[in-house]
């Protein structure tokens, strides 16, 4: 066991951490990339950097969760830090920062939250006391004035850092809510895994997708997203497939001893656990 033990957390502790650290930056309308939950995914992650450079990223983003279910959790820090990532916290991050117990993921099954356990020890045990003291540091949210647009990025929702915002069951008013109680003409987060986008007259709602691990659509692929900011001020997502070496990554984490469970969805694409926290609608488009 590399690392101390993680200390036990208060239920209460759920919302701490909001509300403070944001990074405001101002920026020329430009292409920006803007990479979800890593999972642990260092060949993913590296693949969808040089992909968004190639495409011409200016700048790139990531929004949190950088451990969690993959191999080596420590291999991620230096590819963000080396292509000078800006990146915010997820609840995977808080939790291995202040030493939680748990990934606040908000499993209540008890299948989920064996697998959500196992994961969240073996990262806490192999993430160095350097990068949690690093995580610990990083900002919540991160605001970008460009082309006359005001952008928010944070993990889960503006409001919560661990709250899933799915395609299927959140309203437009609710959005429309979130633009004009947090300021922002458009909205982007990570930490469902699953992409999607909605623009309403108040702004533009952007879920990135994650890197981590596939979206349970039968195939390996993941995605980011690349968000064109036009000198006009209108604003263009675009989801970006990233292929990548996942027969690497599946031999990796047999190597490390993960749950065969994990290793099946990075082969397979479709997930075999944490199906709980699906709405029936994204889960009715699932094998399981
Ligand atoms: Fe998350």
């Amino acid at each position: 066991m590399n690392g101390a033990a993680p200390r036990s957390s208060a239920r209460d502790e759920a919302a701490a951490g909001e509300g403070r650290g944001v990074l405001a930056l101002r920026l020329p309308p430009s292409r920006l990339a803007l990479l979800g939950g890593v999972y642990s995914n260092h060949i993913a992650l590296a693949g969808a950097i040089a992909d968004a450079r190639r495409r011409g990223a200016q700048a790139l983003f990531c929004l949190g969760d950088l451990g969690a279910f993959g191999p080596h959790p420590a291999l991620v820090f230096p590819i963000l830090r080396e292509n000078g990532v800006v990146t915010l916290a997820g609840n995977y991050d808080d939790s291995l920062a202040r030493g939680l117990d748990d990934c606040r993921c908000g499993y209540t099954d008890p299948r989920d939250n064996h697998f959500a356990r196992l994961s969240y020890r073996y990262t806490f045990e192999r993430t160095p006391a350097e990068e949690k003291r690093w995580l610990g540091a990083l900002p919540r949210q991160v605001r970008i004035e460009t082309g006359g647009r005001r952008l928010l990025l944070c993990h889960g929702s503006p409001r919560r850092m661990n709250e899933f915002l799915w395609e299927s069951a959140t309203p437009d008013a609710f959005l429309e809510k979130l633009f004009r109680e947090h300021d922002c003409d458009a909205l982007a987060v990570t930490h469902t895994g699953i992409k999607w986008r909605r623009e309403l007259p108040g702004g533009l709602f952007v879920n990135v997708g994650v890197l981590g691990r596939p979206e349970n659509d039968g195939t390996p692929r993941v995605w980011y997203t690349i968000l064109d900011v036009h000198p006009d001020g209108s604003i263009e997502p675009t989801f970006v497939p990233v292929e990548y070496d996942h027969a690497a990554l599946a031999r990796e984490m047999r190597a490390e001893g993960l749950p065969d469970e994990f290793v099946e969805t990075i082969e397979t694409g479709w997930w075999t656990t944490c199906l709980e926290v699906l709405p029936s609608k994204e889960r009715m488009r699932a094998k399981w």
